[in-house]
């Protein structure tokens, strides 16, 4: 699995921290940026992480921000991108299983380190449920569809 990564200047102390958790477990992941705690624009980076993922270069994204909510309406803009802010490990678990979200969003100034890496820890070992989830997610596709056909997105 190839994951994308990044953060704003609010999440950037966290990113540092997930990526060397996932260095530790060896999980092949791309640091996006930025690349230092210096005020920066959150659609910037989350953008490039979210066209990576939409254009199946990465096959999942991390985002942080300070909330995890500028990040999370940002990605969401891109077809075929489910991110899901994730607080908790249950909320972690749920996005997978429910929702098979492809980016998890975190909140820097939010989620402690040791709770984020439990929180990545989840959302990266737990599989989506299908069944009824996938047609959920199938009328989320139409829509999306629909919109790219009408133009108003
Ligand atoms: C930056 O101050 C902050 O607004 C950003 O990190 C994020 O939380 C936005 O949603």
């Amino acid at each position: 699995m190839r994951i994308g990564l990044a953060a704003d200047h609010g999440g950037y102390k966290l990113k540092e921290e997930i990526k060397n958790f996932l260095k530790d477990r060896k999980i092949n992941y791309e640091d996006f940026g930025t690349y230092s705690d210096e005020s920066t624009d959150y659609p910037d980076w989350g953008g490039k992480v979210a066209q990576a993922v939409a254009d199946q270069k990465f096959d999942r994204g991390i985002l942080i921000c300070g909330t995890g909510l500028g990040m999370t309406i940002i990605a969401n803009k891109f077809p075929g991108i489910r991110a899901t802010p994730c607080y908790d490990i249950f909320t972690a678990r749920l996005s997978r299983k429910h929702n098979n979200s492809n980016i998890l969003v975190l909140g820097g100034r939010v989620t402690g380190v040791d709770l984020a890496k439990e929180i990545v820890k989840e959302w990266l070992t737990t599989d989506f449920d299908g069944g009824r989830h996938q047609r959920r997610i199938n009328k989320i596709r139409q829509i999306e569809q629909r919109c790219f056909k009408e133009g108003s997105i």
